[in-house]
């Protein structure tokens, strides 16, 4: 793709759109919006635009899309498949300033949130009056939910209560050609059409960028159960996973960490927990609800399912204060690895049962390549998290050997009638692998759809396709 350069003309002309507060192009800004969360990959923006209103975007995008000047849309920059990296420079469209939360609707349990919310921020809101917004991704704390919406984010909680696009019911947006569009309507029931709001979930800041959401919540509930169950086996772990649901209970939460992840986290981050020896895995199990005799029940049928896979002495959390230390253990392995590795991140899917094919297939292909591997992630939904590391890899191994072995990873997850990504988008870093989800047709669809929004690829150029 051939952009062009932002000159000093387009900066007075951002400028009298938005203010000269909110148009920043200084080294230290150039440096802070050139890397997202994305293993180390830097790509420098020209210039970096906070924009406020919808009407501002669209006049943003009027001028990039006549001058031919790409856009990168970014919201909290905690993505991790490098959607918001500007890989072809331009333009940053930072949301931050879109942080309100409009309204919370108690009548009908929705709301209507800007991009710019931090995911934790609108959960507490929406708690504060009862009711549940469960997608939970580990950046809950810092991540905005447009970048949510715009990866589809899930986390812990999906298992029971589905990811992002669960909850979103209606999206306004402004498109790459400047027109302020509503993608939908503000119903729980919608037969109207292709479904607009559910394409631009998911896209990944491609087709155009989301404005205002509304969202559907639920009932808060009031109660969880926590519990810790090692096992002396890393793949045994994996098979008691499909066992739960067949027995009836859907857990809130049914995570795996692999022994390698565990040890990661406990060398890294003060977790107060003794690990024996020969324990090679655990799950993490939530179970939760309003009624505590109910989910008490629920765990001792988790228990004997559990034992049936030679697990080791079940723990399970007395105190708030336990189960936050659970959930720092877990939710911590990725900062734990990321800050002190060299590492690649894979976000490989498979349908529940498949899981311990796929843990098995990771080690062996690792073997044949030569790299180590940390496994963990939410296996309630078949959704591994595999984090290699470079270590002894040499840096010729690691850019070219390194890609056979992940093209392999996927080849196995689409075997067993999985894909690359279940939570982290495809983005810069998995476009290489999109020929083994889809053929050439599948993906002259989806080609054709991202130049009917955008007909001259301003937006996000350089992502989900090669
Ligand atoms: C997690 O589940 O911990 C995240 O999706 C992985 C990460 O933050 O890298
Ligand atoms: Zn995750």
């Amino acid at each position: 793709m051939q952009y062009s350069k932002v000159t000093p003309e387009h900066i007075s002309i951002f400028q009298s759109i938005i203010g000269k507060d909110h148009v920043f192009y200084d080294e230290e800004n150039i440096k802070h919006y050139a890397h997202d969360e994305t293993e180390d990959l830097k790509f420098p923006p020209e210039v970096i635009l906070k924009p406020r209103t919808a009407e501002e975007i669209s006049e943003i995008l009027k001028v990039c899309n006549k001058e031919n000047i790409p856009v990168t849309p970014r919201g909290a920059g905690t993505g991790l498949s490098g959607g918001a990296l500007p890989v072809y420079g331009g333009v940053i469209l930072a949301m931050e300033r879109f942080n309100s939360i409009i309204a919370i609707d108690e009548r009908n349990l929705q709301a209507t949130v800007e991009p710019g919310v931090i995911n934790q921020v609108f959960q507490e809101a929406v708690i504060a009056k009862g009711l549940f917004y469960p997608p939970d991704p580990a950046s809950k704390g810092s991540c905005f939910l447009g970048g949510n919406l715009a990866e589809n984010a899930g986390g812990p909680k999906a298992v029971k209560y589905g990811v992002t696009k669960d909850y979103v019911l209606n999206l306004e947006v402004v498109l790459p050609t400047g027109e302020i569009i509503w993608t939908g309507a503000n119903v729980l029931k919608n037969a109207t059409g292709y479904n607009l709001t559910q394409l631009i979930v998911g896209s990944e800041g491609t087709l155009g960028i989301i404005t205002k959401i509304i969202f559907r919540l639920i009932p808060y509930p009031t109660q969880t159960l926590l519990m810790l169950v090692p096992f002396f086996s890393a793949e045994k772990a994996c098979e008691a996973v499909s066992a739960v649901f067949r027995a009836g209970i859907t857990p809130s939460a049914m995570e795996f960490m692999e022994r390698d992840a565990i040890d990661w986290v406990l060398k890294f981050v003060e977790v107060n927990i003794e690990i024996k020896e020969n324990i090679k895995a655990h799950l993490l199990i939530e179970v939760d609800g309003n009624d505590l005799d109910v989910l008490m029940k629920d765990c001792e049928k988790i228990s004997e399912v559990m034992y049936g896979f030679e697990c080791d002495e079940i723990l399970f959390a007395e105190t708030a204060a336990q189960k936050e230390n659970l959930w720092k253990m877990r939710r911590r392995v990725a900062e734990a690895v990321r800050s002190h590795a060299v590492y690649k991140e894979e976000d490989t899917v498979v349908p529940r049962a498949e899981l311990a094919v796929l843990l098995k297939g990771v080690k062996e292909i690792g073997t044949k390549y030569g790299f180590r591997s940390v496994c963990y992630g939410h296996a309630g939904d078949g959704n591994m998290h595999v984090n290699i590391i470079k270590e002894n890899l040499s840096d010729e191994d690691w850019n070219t050997k390194l890609p056979l072995g992940i093209r392999e990873i996927f080849e196995l997850c689409v075997k067993l009638g999985g894909t690359l990504s279940g939570e982290h988008g495809i983005g810069w870093v998995q476009k290489n692998y999109m020929d083994i989800a889809f053929n050439e047709k599948q993906l002259d669809l989806m080609k054709g759809i991202k130049t009917l929004f955008d007909p001259n690829h301003i937006l996000n150029p350089g992502k989900i396709f090669v």
